[in-house]
């Protein structure tokens, strides 16, 4: 592909695992612990069981606080007693790995007698050699994690040097395993160091200070001119210079980007969660993902200009992602399938590369991610690397390392994504994947221009169609997730495109709600699951137009007798018109016609609002659910 953006050779790599943690470093003349605390709450989407920040003061002393719990709590103590501020610091929010989410496992840890402060995200694989080692020449450790040995050594290394950024180098090339590092060191004012390895960090350049987060989110507010930093390199920023260096010291040119977020919309903005904002921008999420794509009612895609080669060569398409993003790809399959006349598989990206799929130069291998930071859909793109197959990506968040591994890079422009339940960026993830679809068919001319045409039109009356289904049925579905509060279980069923909806909407409720929910292709009732169906058992069943297939309708409709006959309670959501189903039905969601392939889009929607609003009504943070955290950067 002509958009070949791959920073750096595709590298073997040691098998790696990260935990998901956000990071965020600030110099320059403002007042650092604000800049920290805001920086954190935005990356709180990372992890959110202990959170802590450091700060140099104006005095050149080294404070820091870190408190186990939301990071309200660590506001809460700061707002008792603040730090003494200044205008250094590292800020760090955690999902705990190595010993359990308390105060004193909490990260800033400290070293060199408490003048220099480290923050992490990742594990270091071989902490417990150092470790050992370190205890051997008279160390003592407050905290059971990885994390405090990394500040151990970097407090010998700046004793023998006396220069963090030198230091530094020492310490990185002794560690194994995965890390983003961030430190600062009293006697070092003005200056906060960084490395990274498998694990995200990019720099954000202001006008006489300068930031380092996990991801863009965490200074977009202040600058939306960012560097991108490969693997294995060190990074400085003072208020008025940034260098970069390989591990060897070398001096490297990172890679400069422009966000496009709106700062603006990683607020809350009055809604009552980011979860309710995110469904509530769906209609703009899936505008500005096709925004500049179409013309002249054909879909070109500009940043994959120069690829028509690639798309006419390709004998096999196979879309890896996780969870949510993998239910799109199961779209992305039958458009694909249908306009480029491709075979297409979907493979979990953790599935795909522990067997031996049948890969080659005519592969092109799919990756979808919000984050762009999953670990198991990195490690899938590396592997197809190796393998020789071409990798494209549809990516959310820019300079993010996904993108960064492959050959190209269709972003969903769903903006800032911070509920964990992911919602916006899956409606724009199958937006990604039609116009994928469209503008491969074009190439290969195995879509009809009057298709073509016709689908274009289709796609661009999903916004105001999502819209209408929020305006129609919000108060409708928020209702019946309420009376459904005590609900044990919830079944989902679907046929076709409907199939990976139902899977959604089963995952959108067992995370956000605690409940057990499954999801079925309708077909495969009667091979098993119809055994769940007793009396009152709740189902919802999403019923494909009978404008594109009476038989398949049909089908459907006989499927919720089946499931009815037995007891169950049935919740449709069917199109506008579609009275076949009333007889049938318990409640009925109205969807507006829309094309086949369109459909996806109009019904997840309602299944988005019934989790949030089951999970409200029993009391639950729909933002940030137990157990999870958003970028999943774990194998
Ligand atoms: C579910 C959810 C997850 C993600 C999955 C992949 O609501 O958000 O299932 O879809 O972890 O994440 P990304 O898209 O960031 O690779």
């Amino acid at each position: 592909m002509s958009t070949h953006i791959r920073s750096e050779p595709a590298q073997k790599r040691a098998r790696t695992l990260e935990p998901m943690c956000g990071i965020v470093g600030y110099v320059g003349s403002r007042p650092s612990q604000d800049i920290l605390l805001a920086g954190l709450a935005r990356l709180e989407y990372r992890g959110y069981d202990s959170a802590g920040i450091a700060v140099i003061d104006d005095a050149g002393s080294l404070g820091m606080r870190k408190k186990a719990g939301k990071l309200r709590a660590l506001r809460d103590s700061l707002a008792d007693a603040a730090l003494a501020d200044g205008h250094t610091g590292i800020g760090h929010t955690r999902w705990a790995t190595h010993g359990g989410p308390t105060d004193a496992n909490a990260h800033p840890h400290l070293a060199d007698d408490d003048r220099l402060a480290l923050i992490h995200n990742g594990i270091i694989e071989n902490f417990a050699a150092l470790r050992a080692e370190l205890e051997a020449e008279g160390t003592t450790f407050r905290s059971e994690t990885d994390t405090e040995v990394a500040a151990a050594l970097l407090g010998h290394e700046f004793r023998r040097t006396g220069n963090l950024a030198e230091a530094f180098r020492a310490v990185v090339n002794r560690l194994e395993g995965a890390f983003t590092l961030l430190a600062v060191h009293q006697d070092e004012p003005g200056l906060v160091v960084a490395a990274r390895r498998n694990s995200p960090l990019v720099i954000g350049l202001g006008e006489g200070e300068n930031f380092l987060g996990s991801d863009v989110a965490a200074f977009v507010e202040h600058t939306r001119h960012a560097l991108a930093v490969g693997e294995d390199e060190i990074v400085t920023i003072t208020p008025s210079a940034v260098t970069v260096t390989d591990f060897a010291g070398n001096v490297v040119e990172p890679v400069p980007f422009e966000v496009s977020w709106d700062p603006a919309s990683a607020e809350k903005g009055g809604w009552p969660s980011f979860m309710a904002k995110e469904v509530a921008e769906q209609p703009e999420a899936v505008a500005n993902t096709i925004r500049g794509r179409v013309h002249d009612g054909a879909v070109v895609i500009p940043e994959l200009e120069g690829s028509d080669d690639l798309f006419r060569g390709i004998d096999r398409v196979i879309i890896t992602a996780c969870g949510t993003a993998s239910y799109a790809a199961m779209v992305g399959k039958y458009a694909l399938e249908q306009w480029a006349r491709v075979p297409v598989d979907v493979e979990l990206a953790h599935e795909f590369r522990y067997r031996d799929p049948v890969i080659g130069a005519n592969t092109l291998v799919v990756s979808i991610s919000q984050s762009g930071e999953t670990m198991d859909t990195l490690m899938a793109v590396k592997y197809a690397n190796e393998r020789g197959a071409r990798t494209l990506s549809i990516c959310n968040t820019q300079g993010a390392t996904i993108p960064r591994e492959s050959d190209a890079v269709v972003y969903t422009h769903a903006g800032p994504e911070v509920a964990v339940a992911s919602t916006k960026a899956f409606v724009a993830q199958i937006t990604a994947l039609l116009l994928l679809g469209l503008h491969a068919g074009r190439v290969r001319g195995s879509v009809s221009a009057a298709d073509a045409a016709e689908a274009v039109a289709e796609l661009e009356a999903l916004p105001a169609k999502i819209a209408t289904v929020l305006s129609e049925e919000q108060a409708h579905v928020t209702q019946l997730g309420g009376w459904m509060a005590d609900t044990r279980s919830v079944l989902f069923l679907g046929r076709h495109v409907g199939y990976p909806i139902a899977l959604e909407g089963a995952l959108k409720l067992k995370e956000i709600s605690y409940i057990h929910a499954e999801g079925f292709a309708a077909g495969e009732l009667k091979h098993g699951p119809i055994a769940l169906i007793e009396p009152g058992q709740p189902v919802f069943v999403l019923v494909p137009s009978p404008r594109h297939s009476a038989l398949l309708h049909a089908k459907v409709v006989s499927n919720i007798q089946e499931i009815r006959a037995r007891g169950a309670r049935v919740i449709v959501v069917a199109e506008e018109g579609d009275a076949a189903v009333l007889p049938f039905a318990d409640e009925v969601i109205r969807i507006p016609l829309a094309g086949a392939l369109f459909e996806p889009l109009l019904a997840v929607v309602p299944l988005q609002i019934f989790a949030m609003a089951l999970a409200t009504a029993k009391g639950l943070d729909v933002d940030q659910p137990r157990n999870l955290a958003k970028s999943v950067t774990v194998e």
